[in-house]
C-alpha cells in the first residue's frame, strides 16, 4: 500500500461544463462476471477502470476467463461457460471491494472449486454471513473468519441445491450472489425481495440469454433463474454511474451561480432516489435526450444553483439511493431548516460507518448534526456556505465519503481537506480532473 495521499478542495467561483462520468460500477462488475461465463467472445464499452472492478477482472481472470483491454479502451471477455470456472492458484484479492467479493462468492458457491477471498481493512471489517448463509443452504461450505468476514473460504457444491430465498435486507448484492449461484445449479432458484433493490443482475442475466422470470408474491418481488444455464456473449455498453455524477451534480447545486450537465448518466429507477430527494428539496435538475443504451435507461442532466430546504427523506427511498446519502448529508448541510433521514442501519456497514463518520467530518465543517441510531439529523445553513475554515477530515478507506468532502470543500468558506483521497481510484478514476475541469481548485 502507498501513503496516504491527502488532498485539499475549494472553488474560487461559479462551476460550469458539461462532463461524462465513468462506466457505473455495479453494471460493470455484472458485465465482466457474466462475459466471463459466457462461451464466446464477448465486448464490453464504456466499462469502469477502477480498482473495484479491476479486481473482479484479475479474480475472473484466475478462474479461467481470458480478458483483455483494447488500445480502444473496448474490453474483450472468452468467458469458460456456465459450470466451467477452474480451481484459482491463489487467494482472490477483492481489494475495497464488497461487490467483487459478494457476488464472487455466489459463482465459486456452485463450481467444483474452493476459494479463498481476502480484503483491505474496510473490506476486512464488512460482514459477509447475509451471504454465506444462503450460499450454505445451497451446498457450499465457507469457513470464515469470526464474525462472518474476510478472509474466507468458500467450497462450491456441484451440484449445488435450488432454493427459495427471501432477503432478511434489502441487498442487490445477496439477491445477486445467490441469483448468480443459481446459474449453475439445477432447476429453478427463487429470490424474494420484500423491499425492491438495484435490478442490474436480472436484466443483464435475461440480456445475456439466461432464463429470468420476474413476478410479484404478497407486495413482494420475486425473482427466479433457470439454472444450469447457458449464456450467449453479448456487447455491452456501459452507461455513466449515477452514484458517481451525484457529486459534480450536488456540488452545482450548492455553489452560487454554477450550471453543469453530466452526460449519458443511468437513470434506471432502482438507482434514482437521489434525483426525487432533491427535486423535493427544491433542486433545479433538467433532464434531457432521454434514451436506453445497453438495455438501462440514461439522460443527460443538467444542474443549476439551487437554494434547497429541508426535507424527512422518505425512508423507502433509501434502497434506490443508498450510496448517494453521503453526498446527500453535505446537501443537507447547506440547506435551510432541519433534514432527516432514518431507516438507514446499512449505512454502518458500508465502506465505512458513514453514519458516525459523515457526523464526524460534517461537524468538523462546522455544520450543526444530530447523530441518530439509525441515521442523520442536520440543520443547514439556509444557503450559506459551511461555516468551517481548513476543516480537516479523514475518508476511511471510504471512496464516496472522501468525494462527498471534497463537494462540501467547494461549498465551504474555507478549503476542506480530506486525509486520504486514494480510495476514490476504487469508483471514479479521473475525479479530481474533471472537477477542476468544471472549476474547482484542488491541491
Ligand atoms: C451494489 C449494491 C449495494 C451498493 C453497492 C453496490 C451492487 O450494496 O451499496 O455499492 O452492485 O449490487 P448492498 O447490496 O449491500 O446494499
Amino acid at each position: 500500500m502507498t501513503a496516504p495521499i491527502s488532498m485539499r478542495f475549494t472553488a474560487p467561483g461559479p462551476l460550469a461544463g458539461r462532463i461524462a462520468v465513468p462506466g457505473d460500477k455495479s453494471i460493470s462488475h455484472r458485465a465482466v462476471m457474466l462475459s466471463s461465463l459466457a462461451v464466446g467472445e464477448s465486448r464490453i464499452e464504456g466499462l469502469l477502470e477502477g480498482e473495484d472492478v479491476l479486481a473482479t477482472a484479475n479474480a475472473m481472470r484466475a478462474l479461467g476467463a481470458t480478458i483483455e483491454r483494447g488500445r480502444n479502451g473496448v474490453w474483450t471477455i472468452h468467458g469458460v461457460g456456465v459450470g466451467g470456472l477452474l480451481q484459482p492458484e491463489q487467494a482472490l484479492d477483492m481489494g475495497n471491494s464488497g461487490t467483487s467479493t459478494r457476488l464472487l462468492m455466489g459463482l465459486v458457491a456452485s463450481h467444483p472449486v474452493t476459494a479463498t477471498f481476502i480484503g483491505d481493512a474496510s473490506l476486512s471489517r464488512r460482514p459477509m454471513a447475509r451471504v454465506s448463509e444462503p450460499l450454505e443452504r445451497m451446498g457450499a461450505g465457507i469457513a470464515a473468519s469470526p464474525g462472518g468476514r474476510l478472509p474466507l473460504m468458500v467450497t462450491g457444491a456441484c451440484p449445488a441445491v435450488p432454493i427459495s430465498y427471501r432477503l432478511p435486507v434489502a441487498s442487490a448484492q445477496v439477491k445477486s450472489a445467490v441469483l448468480l449461484a443459481g446459474l449453475n445449479t439445477p432447476g429453478l432458484t427463487r429470490v424474494i425481495e420484500p423491499v425492491a433493490t438495484r435490478d442490474h443482475s436480472e436484466r443483464m442475466l435475461a440480456g445475456f440469454g439466461a432464463e429470468v422470470t420476474i413476478g410479484m408474491e404478497d407486495g413482494a418481488r420475486v425473482i427466479t433463474v433457470r439454472g444450469e444455464a447457458e449464456l450467449r456473449p453479448q456487447h455491452i455498453i456501459v452507461p455513466g454511474d449515477p452514484s458517481s455524477a451525484a457529486f459534480p451534480l450536488v456540488a452545482a447545486l450548492l455553489v452560487p451561480g454554477s450550471a453543469v450537465t453530466v452526460e449519458n448518466v443511468g437513470i434506471n429507477p432502482t438507482r434514482a432516489g437521489l434525483l426525487t430527494v432533491l427535486r423535493d428539496m427544491g433542486a433545479d435538475l433538467t433532464l434531457s435526450n432521454q434514451r436506453e443504451v445497453g438495455g438501462e435507461p440514461v439522460a443527460d442532466i443538467t444542474a443549476r444553483h439551487s437554494i434547497l430546504k429541508a426535507i424527512e427523506v422518505p425512508p423507502e427511498l433509501a434502497p434506490s439511493m443508498i450510496d448517494e446519502f453521503p453526498i446527500l448529508f453535505v446537501a443537507a448541510a447547506l440547506a435551510s431548516g432541519r433534514t432527516v433521514a432514518r431507516g438507514l442501519e446499512e449505512l454502518r456497514v458500508k465502506e465505512s460507518d458513514r453514519i458516525a463518520v459523515m457526523a464526524a467530518g460534517l461537524r468538523a465543517c462546522g455544520a450543526e448534526v444530530e447523530e441518530l441510531v439509525d441515521g442523520l439529523a442536520i440543520t443547514g445553513t439556509g444557503g450559506e456556505p459551511l461555516r468551517g475554515t481548513n476543516a480537516a477530515v479523514a475518508s476511511h478507506l471510504d471512496h464516496r465519503i472522501a468525494m462527498s468532502f471534497a463537494v462540501a470543500g467547494l461549498a465551504a468558506r474555507g478549503a476542506v481537506t480530506i486525509d486520504d483521497f486514494r480510495p476514490v481510484a476504487t469508483s471514479f478514476p479521473g475525479f479530481t480532473g474533471l472537477m477542476t475541469g468544471l472549476g474547482a481548485q484542488a491541491s
